[in-house]
């Protein structure tokens, strides 16, 4: 039995309760266009590889897996994009070693359930359900850090695109295209768990990687709008070098927003000091305090910034 008419008490509560919190926008299905959008409204420069990967995935109902190391916009752009192929904003699940269906799919009120049964109407939707019935997309954040079981359960939404709800002998299913979902981990994160073979069989892996020179370049540029004036060409790819350089060596890896913290940060220091120009001394204190996370790598920040 399958149900999603809008007199289902269940879809009822969920366009009640998750309806107020969805913007809605134009739909945009050509990667070209997106491409665009994604630079022009999100500020996000995004390799055209990364968006024909994740709409050909969404044509074929796949989920897609961003990896890649931090700050390199796996997030922000699986947010964006989902937003931009289904009209609305997509639900975001961070996930955790504790997270489990009762958040994702629903949940019953304990003392409703005690009073009236474990019905609809003690019943509580929560934002995995919600997204499959109101057709939105999903972005499952960090998925590594989340249980073999939780994984399990999510292959099986994913695969059959439907959620039972045994306790209350319905079954929902997916209609239309716009239930889509991006998952991101960090392979490179010590902390985290293996995916695996049967999780990593149904996803569409499309690997991050830092920006190139000028893609950075063109990032810091978009982000820092007018105090982009403050800064020397020479300066910004001297930053860009020094991030890269990092990157490679140290223990903190500055991410994409870190540049961009920097950058900006060495252009208010020099506003708020009536200078024109971004000089060296704006660029080093700056930088310092943006680029030396971890007391092991004073030594190397130091010398790159000198
Ligand atoms: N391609 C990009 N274009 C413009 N800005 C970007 C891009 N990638 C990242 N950023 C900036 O870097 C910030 C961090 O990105 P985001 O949090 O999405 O990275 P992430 O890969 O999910 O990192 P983590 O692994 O730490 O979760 C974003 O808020 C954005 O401002
Ligand atoms: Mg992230």
């Amino acid at each position: 039995m399958t149900t999603t008419p809008r007199d289902d008490p269940v879809v009822r509560k969920v366009f009640e309760t998750y309806e107020p919190v969805v913007k809605r926008r134009e739909r945009i299905r050509d990667p070209e266009k997106i491409i665009e959008v994604l630079r022009s409204e999100f500020k996000l420069v995004v390799k055209p590889y990364i968006v024909y990967l994740t709409i050909a995935s969404f044509m074929n109902n796949r989920p897609v897996l961003y990896e890649g190391p931090p700050g390199t916009g796996k997030t922000e752009i699986g947010e964006a994009i989902l937003y931009l192929w289904s009209g609305k904003t997509p639900f975001i699940l961070p996930c955790s070693e504790n997270y489990d269906e009762y958040r994702v799919i629903g949940d019953f009120h304990p003392a409703m359930a005690m009073a009236k049964g474990f019905n609809e109407e003690s019943f509580i939707p929560r934002p995995l359900l919600a997204a499959l019935i109101m057709g939105t997309g999903v972005l499952i954040d960090e998925i590594r850090r989340s249980s073999e079981e939780f994984q399990n359960m999510l292959l099986d939404v994913i695969d059959k695109r439907r959620i039972i709800i045994p306790e209350l002998k319905k079954v929902y299913s997916q209609s239309g295209d716009e239930f889509q979902v991006v998952l991101t981990s960090n392979p490179l994160d010590i902390a985290q768990g293996e995916l695996s073979d049967a999780f990593l069989r149904r996803v569409v892996r499309v690997e991050f990687k830092y920006p190139s020179v000028e893609e950075e370049y063109e990032i810091v540029r978009l982000k820092l709008g007018s105090l982009f004036g403050k800064l020397r060409d020479d300066d910004v790819l001297k930053a860009i070098s020094i991030v890269n350089k990092l990157r490679e060596k140290a223990n903190y890896k500055p991410g994409i927003s870190d540049t961009v913290t920097w950058l900006t940060m060495a252009a208010l220091l020099a506003e708020a000091r009536s200078r024109e120009r971004v000089g060296d001394e704006e660029l080093r204190q700056a930088g310092l305090s943006v680029l030396l996370k971890n007391p092991e790598d004073e030594e190397l920040v130091n010398e790159v910034l000198r």
